[in-house]
């Protein structure tokens, strides 16, 4: 049976802009951009977690949903500065990024990674989870890595749990860089990723996940990612402050929803 697969576009705005009024204005300006759309995509912000209320209030109409940049591993209790699963449910978040790589810089080992996709899916949340080498050495130990770090978080998730999953690739040298990934550098590395998945869990499985990228994602080269590099969507940290270019990048990935 095909079904179609809505490519996902979510904007990472980590620790952006510095007040709610900044953080309204872009969302007014993307549901503006957005207006009359009658496009395929799914789309998500990531905005700081002070935020989110103010801003689901304003984000109906085109429906723009809203996850969250992290998650505590623990449930509930005494972890000072943590956030939990159930809050980020109860006001109405329905993804969670786990193991960005400036958390994974921060000290998150992929142990603690996978903790956390646990909690998310274990609540029915989606998670989603990044994977990414800090550079492209000419012996391709990057798949190495990114290998290490999926088959970790994937230890004793069930098959039916992968509707909960997406899988980010995210290189870390192309965070923040300008420097994407090529396409076909995006595409060799959603094939191996695929390949990962579907060695544990069947075609079938596999299909269930999505499989994104992010790094210096912007309006011009957003398209050859998904023509040429075959990804599910993107995760999008510094153009998906700029509302404007947020739009474009949302209008070029409804072009491209696809069958599977
Ligand atoms: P960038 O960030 O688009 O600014 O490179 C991507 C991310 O960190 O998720």
């Amino acid at each position: 049976m095909t079904k179609r697969v809505k490519p996902l576009i979510i904007g990472n705005w980590k620790m952006n802009p510095a007040t709610l009024a900044r953080a309204e204005k872009i969302v007014v300006d993307i549901q503006k951009g957005l207006k009359g759309r009658v496009g395929a995509s799914e789309i998500l912000i990531a905005p700081p977690l002070p935020f989110v209320s103010d801003l689901k209030e304003l984000a109906g109409a085109q429906k723009i949903a809203f996850a969250s940049q992290d998650v505590s591993f623990a449930e509930s209790g005494a972890y000072t500065g943590e956030v939990g699963i159930s809050m980020l449910r109860s006001v109405g978040i329905k993804m969670a990024i786990v193991g960005h790589s400036e958390r994974r810089e921060g000290g998150e080992t992929d142990e603690m990674v996978k903790a956390k996709l646990d909690r998310v899916i274990g609540n029915k949340l989606t998670a989603i989870v990044c994977v990414g080498e800090k550079e492209r050495d000419r012996f391709g130990d990057y798949f190495t890595t990114v290998e290490s770090q999926l088959t970790t978080a994937l230890t004793d998730v069930r098959e039916e749990d992968l509707k909960h999953l997406v899988v980010a690739y995210e290189p870390v040298w192309a965070i923040g860089t300008g420097e994407n990934a090529t396409p076909e550098q995006a595409e060799e590395m959603r094939l191996f990723i695929q390949k990962i998945l579907t060695d544990i869990y069947g075609r079938v499985g596999a299909s269930e996940v999505k499989i994104i990228y992010g790094g210096s994602v912007h309006d011009d080269n957003a398209e050859d990612l998904l023509k040429v590099g075959h990804v599910d969507g993107f995760l999008i940290g510094g153009a998906s402050l700029n509302a404007k270019e947020f739009v474009s990048i949302i209008k070029i990935a409804d072009q491209y929803a696809k069958f599977a």
